[in-house]
């Protein structure tokens, strides 16, 4: 079990798997497709290649028509694999996927994904229960910011990696169930209560995260303290393993709920940056 701390032979070996097939830059996350609404099986078996090395691959879309409906085609590349269960919350439109723009009034201008400020590294779905975790994303983008609005990206297999030949204790205090507590919030009528769960854990054999860079309105079990500080540390020190991409129109990131960020960007009132996303509590199946 390469995820257990008292196998150090089963963690060499997947480790030594996944460092010798990591990208060394961005371009090597992408695949080219014509369309994501009707994928060839080539374009299908590449994606999921990518997801498989890396949790997450960029589509470039090559071939799409003026009058595609972005939603629907996002909804049909989550069906191709395999993601049926979507993860609705509130701000969410009726189908469960949600488009991102700047709001100006409404409830979703009080939160900072509808605004042009940046987003800290997270994985989606942090504050979720157990019941309701976030295991897949896709981010497409219909239309880019003015300028910026790039995400950063990282594999949590590759930060684990980091984590565990620096010190494996930093994954076992990470890994206990009351490392990292996303305390209650109150809003629109909505009540989520407070949240408690490990940063990292396993699901059927594979390495999950739950993650955020936030300071305020968290709270970090006293031994957990350093290694937050030390996550914090690797994602700010933006080495090999970080990469840094602006989805251009017709690009979209399809992952395993990797490590990312939104940087900070421009918009312009006329042109304004849309992107569509869909936050499923299944794993991109075959990956
Ligand atoms: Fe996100």
């Amino acid at each position: 079990m390469a995820f257990d701390l008292d196998d150090a032979a089963g963690y060499g070996r997947w480790r030594d798997q996944k460092l010798s097939s990591r990208p060394i830059d961005l371009t090597q996350l992408v695949v080219e497709v014509g369309d994501i609404a009707a994928l060839t099986a080539s374009e299908s078996e590449a994606l999921r290649a990518q997801v498989r090395r890396s949790n997450m691959a960029l589509y470039v879309e090559t071939k799409t028509s003026a009058d595609r409906d972005d939603k629907l085609a996002v909804a049909a590349l989550g069906q191709h694999f395999g993601l049926r269960s979507l993860d609705r919350n509130h701000l969410a439109d009726d189908d469960g996927i949600t488009p991102l723009a700047v709001a100006s009034e409404g409830a979703r201008a009080r939160y900072i994904p509808y605004t042009e400020r940046p987003i800290a590294w997270h994985t989606d779905g942090y504050y979720n229960p157990a019941a309701t975790r976030v295991r897949s994303l896709i981010l497409h983008c219909s239309r880019p910011a003015a300028q910026g609005g790039e995400n950063k990206l990282m594999d949590p297999d590759l930060l684990y990696i980091q984590l565990r030949e620096r010190d494996p204790d930093l994954v076992r205090v990470l890994s206990q169930p009351g490392a990292m507590t996303i305390p209650g919030n109150e809003d629109e009528g909505m009540t989520r209560p407070a949240m408690t769960g490990p940063v990292f854990f396993t699901e059927d054999g594979r390495l999950a995260m739950r993650y955020t860079a936030r300071t305020r309105s968290i709270e970090w079990h006293a031994d957990a303290v350093a290694a937050a500080q030390i996550i914090r540390e690797i994602l700010d020190a933006g080495g090999a393993d970080i990469f840094t991409g602006r989805l251009q129109a017709g690009w979209g990131l399809l992952c395993n709920n990797v490590l990312h960020t939104r940087e900070r960007f421009v918009d312009d009132p006329t042109r304004p940056r849309l992107l569509y996303r869909a936050r499923y509590h299944d794993r991109i199946q075959g990956s």
